[in-house]
């Protein structure tokens, strides 16, 4: 039945996992197919081409898996690649950048809002459009932060060179008055504490994977293909390749222990 088919959530690799955290706390009985793209992270250097490409591909692995939605957790891709998916595939297809940035213009007091998110994130100005679309009136100042990635897979929530990067990349930040901060990459939220120490705790931090989880119990209701089950849903992982500590950053970003990983070949879909 159309309704008890898994959500599909893709991401470059493991970071998407936060965003399937925020999913199950906020559709507990969905089952969810999860696409990490091991092999080919990071997304963030690469050019729009192949990150199109890679996203298509993805797309239509979850598909394969009979997925009834695909969730584009991957900042990166959502900023590049959503309206391609959005033309190309048949099911709902919900991404990372435009319920980040409602729910940022929802918060926002002073209607001056800070964006941070790998280079190509913020070289698409995918978070600053969309924010300027919604309200043009709107300040947005943005800075692409490419070393929290390799600093949350580490593991160095709190270590003091994530304090002193923090530093070196918020320091612009903090000279704008911004009362919002969108963490607009899959793995900023492991992160959080020390951005925000380091934001000030008058910055409100945006976590578009709360905001996006929340658009697609939103969607799949609307659509009228919420499962009726009332038992928890299954995850199951897939991944293009398994590195040797991959299950241990999978826990860390997911919050829960990780019993199956498969790998797969999505290049010959
Ligand atoms: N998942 C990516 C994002 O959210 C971060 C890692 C990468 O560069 O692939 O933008």
């Amino acid at each position: 039945m159309e309704k008890e088919k898994p959500i599909g959530v893709f991401d470059s690799g493991v970071g998407g996992l936060t965003v399937v955290k925020r999913l199950i706390s906020a559709l507990p009985n969905e089952s969810i197919v999860y696409f990490g793209d091991t092999a080919r992270v990071p997304y963030g250097s690469k050019s729009n081409e192949t990150v199109i490409e890679y996203s298509i591909q993805n797309t239509k692995f979850l598909l394969q898996k009979n997925v009834k939605a695909v969730v584009v957790a991957c900042n990166t891709a959502s900023s590049i690649a959503i309206e391609v998916l959005k033309k190309e595939f048949d099911v709902p297809i919900i991404g990372m950048i435009e319920p980040g940035a409602k729910s940022a213009l929802a918060t926002t007091q002073n209607k001056k809002i800070g964006v941070i998110g790998t280079r190509a994130t913020i070289n698409n100005k995918a978070y600053s459009n969309q924010l300027l679309k919604l309200n043009e009136k709107l300040e947005v100042f943005e800075k692409a932060c490419p070393l929290f990635v390799p600093l949350a897979e580490e593991g160095w929530i709190e270590h003091k060179a994530t304090y002193e990067i923090a530093e070196e990349y918020l320091r612009e930040l903090r000279e704008k008055d911004i009362d919002t901060l969108i963490l607009g990459c899959t793995h900023y939220p492991i992160l959080s504490k020390v951005i925000q120490q380091v934001i000030g705790k008058n910055v409100n931090l945006i976590d578009s994977g709360v905001a996006a989880s929340e658009i697609v119990r939103q969607e799949i209701e609307r659509i009228g293909l919420s499962t009726n089950s009332s038992a928890k849903g299954n995850v199951s992982l897939y991944v293009s390749d398994i590195s040797t500590n991959f299950k241990s950053i999978a826990e860390l970003f997911l919050g829960q222990n990780v019993d199956e990983i498969i790998k797969v070949d999505v290049e010959n879909i």
